[in-house]
């Protein structure tokens, strides 16, 4: 009997470490781009086929909980995950860092639901702009008063305004990088990450006076948890015998 972990970020990992470590079977699910070293336990790739291919997964592998440790952002995966655990009737638990809505200066920022507000919000600060929000939806910022940076983990030439500075940069970093990659700006617009690691973003702007625009994450259904030792916890409610 296998308890299956969505995966493809770090507390996904942790999650997969965590539950090896018990003794419990674990398979960690990865998006096909993922090419970091792969979680403890068992590891497959790429998606599911929709939410009836994931039941069949499922149903195929013997599953008896389902972990959703997806970004924060993953939406899609994560609706798909809670409908279909909820029509077979499996145990979901979601894990998910804390959110930034929790920190002292949380109301020193302007939040945003989806990035065509965000985009709106910073245009009304004004240029330079930076950008930190995923590859995927710089699209709805083309029309930014310029200039603008935008970061990402992979530039694979995506489509963007030729004047755009992209610097590609893949997860956490320390205050001094954070401050040396936002000097200048006057705006930035991020997606709330969560808990400690990514934080220095964060600092840096207040250190900068660079101001905040924040995107809310998405609601979506079900528990959650913060740390991996509460997954466990969990999953020892109901451990099939
Ligand atoms: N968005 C980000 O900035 C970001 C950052 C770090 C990591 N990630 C990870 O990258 C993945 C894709 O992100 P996204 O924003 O494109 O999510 P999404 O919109 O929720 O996912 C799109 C589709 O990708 C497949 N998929 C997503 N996560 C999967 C997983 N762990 N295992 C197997 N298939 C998966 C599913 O395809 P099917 O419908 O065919 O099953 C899903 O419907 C997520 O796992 C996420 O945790 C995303």
């Amino acid at each position: 009997m296998t308890v299956l972990v969505l995966s493809g970020t770090t507390i996904g990992h942790r999650v997969a470490e965590a539950l090896h470590g018990s003794g419990v079977d674990v398979v960690s699910s990865l998006p096909s781009d993922v090419t970091d070293a792969p979680p403890p336990g068992g590891v497959r790739h790429g998606g599911f086929g929709g939410q009836q291919g994931l039941a069949q997964w499922l149903r195929g592998h013997q599953v008896w909980a389902v972990v959703d440790a997806t970004h924060p952002y993953a939406r899609t995966m994560s609706r798909n995950a809670h409908r279909v655990c909820a029509m077979l009737g499996l145990p979901m638990m979601r894990i998910v860092r804390p959110s930034w809505a929790e920190r002292a200066d949380a109301g020193d920022w302007t939040w945003v639901d989806g990035h065509d507000l965000a985009c709106q919000a910073a245009g009304q600060v004004g240029a330079p702009v930076f950008l930190g929000v995923g590859r995927q939806p710089l699209w709805h910022y083309h029309l930014l008063p310029e200039p603008v940076t935008a970061r990402v983990a992979v530039d694979d030439g995506f489509p963007r305004p030729a004047s755009w500075q992209v610097v590609q940069m893949r997860g956490a970093q320390p205050l001094e990088t954070e401050l040396r990659l936002l000097r200048g700006h006057r705006v930035m617009v991020v997606r709330d990450l969560g808990g400690d690691s990514h934080a220095a973003k964060l600092e840096a702007a207040a250190q900068l006076g660079v101001h905040v625009v924040m995107l809310r994450r998405p609601r979506l259904p079900g528990p959650q948890v913060h740390h991996p030792d509460e997954v466990l916890a969990w999953l020892r409610g109901f451990q099939p015998s």
